[in-house]
């Protein structure tokens, strides 16, 4: 087909992609012309040092099998020289990094009256760092070639909240922050960086899903198509969020609320006003810290 989005000539950075969600984003992109580095530690689920390249691998083969090209990386996401090697691998077998999908995951969950720092530390490095480091180590390749597509992975559960994930929540939070701030100094050099709050079966959910991932198609490959275009060259966005799910694609957002203006604002006034600070209607949507104070102008203008 000719309108088909592809990535002739781009080379994709996929952590975390040797099984699950990383997997599928790989497949799809590496199936649309670009070339691949899986990178996995291959470890367990709430993550460790005991992991192998074998997930890695496997995907791998199975990109040249389809005919795509792919190398396999075993470093971790979670320390600056971790993610140095990553780019590194990226720069050794195809010479530039064009597209990096920050995916690795793991999970410790615990109610937060029982969190410990060996719970809470490496969910935060593996997440919120692991994304950090790694669009970092690309992030000046990116600025010299004024190009870079940046997709960090969220999730509900920080978005909206779950119970027992402090730390995943923190850390997926932390992901949106990280990104916004990323859209902003990218904007120039034409880096745009966008977050995927996703949701499929995969061995980190199959326990957790219930019904849900029974009822619904949740594989990883209705999921990926979003990824996929927020990485093309055609991406029209930056600094956004977006969810996936079961076919199901929407926009999720941080508003403000017109909320009220008093210069000679009390505490009372705040109790007796606090219906309509707190009124939806009429929300906007900042694309920046700046835009939000831009609130306080249009009322001190009106
Ligand atoms: P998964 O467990 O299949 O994939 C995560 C991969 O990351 C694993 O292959 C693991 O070996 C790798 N990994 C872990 N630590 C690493 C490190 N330090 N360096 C390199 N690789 C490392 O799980 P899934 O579901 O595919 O998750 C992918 C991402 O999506 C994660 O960030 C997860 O938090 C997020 N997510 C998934 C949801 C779902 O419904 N499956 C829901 C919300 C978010």
């Amino acid at each position: 087909m000719s309108d088909e989005l592809r990535y002739d000539g781009k080379v994709a950075v996929i952590t975390g992609a040797g099984g699950g969600l990383g997997r599928s984003h790989a497949l799809l992109l590496a199936s649309r012309g670009a070339k691949i580095v899986i990178n996995d530690l291959g470890g367990g689920v709430a993550g460790g040092a005991d992991g192998s390249l074998g997930p890695a691998d496997t995907v791998v083969a199975e990109i040249k099998e389809a005919g795509g090209e792919a190398v396999a990386d075993g470093n971790t996401v979670a320390t600056p020289e971790g993610a140095a090697g990553i780019i590194k691998t990226a720069l050794d077998a195809f010479g530039r990094v064009d597209i990096v999908i920050n995916n690795a995951g793991i999970l410790r969950d615990k109610s937060f009256r029982k969190m410990t720092p060996e719970l809470f530390d490496p969910v935060l490095d593996v997440h919120l760092k692991g994304c950090t480091w790694v669009a970092q180590a690309a992030w000046d390749l990116m600025r010299e070639q004024k190009y870079g597509r940046i997709i960090n992975t969220s999730s509900a559960a920080g978005l909206f909240g779950n119970f027992g994930q402090t730390n995943y929540g923190a850390a997926k939070m932390g992901i949106v922050g990280l990104t916004n701030v990323l859209a902003i100094e990218g904007a120039k050099y034409n880096i745009k960086a966008n977050v995927l709050a996703p949701g499929a079966k995969t061995r980190m959910t199959e326990d957790l899903m219930g019904p849900m991932g029974d009822q619904f198609n949740m594989d990883a490959s209705l999921v990926s198509p979003i990824v996929g275009f927020l990485a093309h060259e055609s991406c029209p966005v930056t600094g956004e969020i977006y969810s996936a799910a079961a076919g199901r694609v929407g926009r999720i957002f941080v508003g403000a609320t017109k909320g009220i203006f008093d210069k000679d604002l009390t505490l009372e006034k705040i109790r007796d006003s606090f219906d309509e600070i707190r009124n939806e209607e009429g929300y906007i949507v900042p694309k920046s810290a700046t835009e939000e104070m831009g609130l306080l102008l249009q009322h001190m203008n009106k």
